[in-house]
């Protein structure tokens, strides 16, 4: 009997050929996105930070993506540091073609906002250790991909020079429209309204490749002096932002869930 080929399928910067990697997953709707457009989603790892009982805690819409995702053969783990993913016991030998991290954000922390020097200080950590980890872990020729938002303050957070850093640079920034992949809700993330999108406003899909030159930049400069140091901005338009009753709410019912006394 003749076999038939497999026809690839594609989304965007994505192809159903290619080992995708993604990491710091909300409710996973961008993941079963892909693997829906796919039809297929054998060549995906889909990943959270969370542990899973915490994933469906904070985001409720988890469950069907959770579920198409496994049906479609995706491979799902959870708690999934990007700072140390590459050491992680299931990705340690393993290679992708893209590494997705879309919206990076190192979480809210009470009197900070996202002008906040400190808070910015955390976002540009969490990015530097993940382009460490995630240049490690590409097939040749494979990419990196973060969607940020590129307007005040996030442009402070300086993607590019990270990159640079870890040895990769930028190939091709993309606008990033939401429309272009149905299903997909942007997460917060974080301990409050964990479910709720941000405002999308000036995204850009940061494609990295790893570098062969090297950067005659000096790496890693501490850019502290053009940072704006404003205490008390209540900026509803962050990406998340909350008090500290309400940073740790949620977790009453999780626990009790869990039966933790
Ligand atoms: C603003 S949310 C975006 C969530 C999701 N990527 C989306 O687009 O809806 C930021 C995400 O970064 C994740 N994150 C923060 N620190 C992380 C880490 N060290 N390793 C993996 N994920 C992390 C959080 O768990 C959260 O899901």
């Amino acid at each position: 009997m003749k076999r038939m080929k497999k026809k690839e399928r594609w989304i965007q910067h994505y192809s159903s050929f290619q080992k995708i990697l993604l990491v710091g997953e909300g409710d996973f709707s961008f993941s079963a996105c892909l693997a829906r457009q796919f039809g297929s989603a054998v060549n995906m790892v889909a990943t959270s930070l969370d542990p899973q009982e915490i994933v469906y805690a904070k985001h409720w819409s988890c469950e069907t993506h959770l579920e198409e995702l496994k049906r479609l053969g995706c491979r799902v783990l959870h708690e999934v540091d990007v700072k140390e993913m590459k050491r992680h016991p299931t990705l340690i030998n393993m290679e992708f073609d893209v590494i997705v991290f879309n919206f990076p954000h190192a979480g809210h922390f009470p009197g900070f906002c996202e002008r906040h020097v400190e808070l910015i200080k955390m976002h540009r950590e969490l990015l530097k250790a993940f382009f460490e980890s995630a240049s490690d872990m590409l097939s040749s020729g494979g990419e990196v991909h973060v969607t940020h938002r590129d307007d005040y303050p996030y442009n402070r957070w300086k993607v590019e020079k990270l990159a640079n850093g870890a040895g990769l640079y930028l190939k091709e920034r993309v606008e990033f429209q939401k429309k272009d992949y149905p299903g997909y809700h942007n997460k917060r993330g974080g301990a409050i309204n964990s479910n709720k999108t941000f405002p999308l406003k000036d995204c850009y899909t940061f494609k990295f490749s790893v570098s062969t030159w090297e950067s005659e930049e000096e790496e890693d400069e501490e850019d502290d002096d053009d940072y704006d140091y404003n205490y008390d901005d209540d900026d509803d338009d962050t990406i998340s932002s909350g008090s500290l009753s309400d940073e740790i709410g949620w977790i009453l019912p999780v626990m009790k869930r869990l039966h933790v006394k």
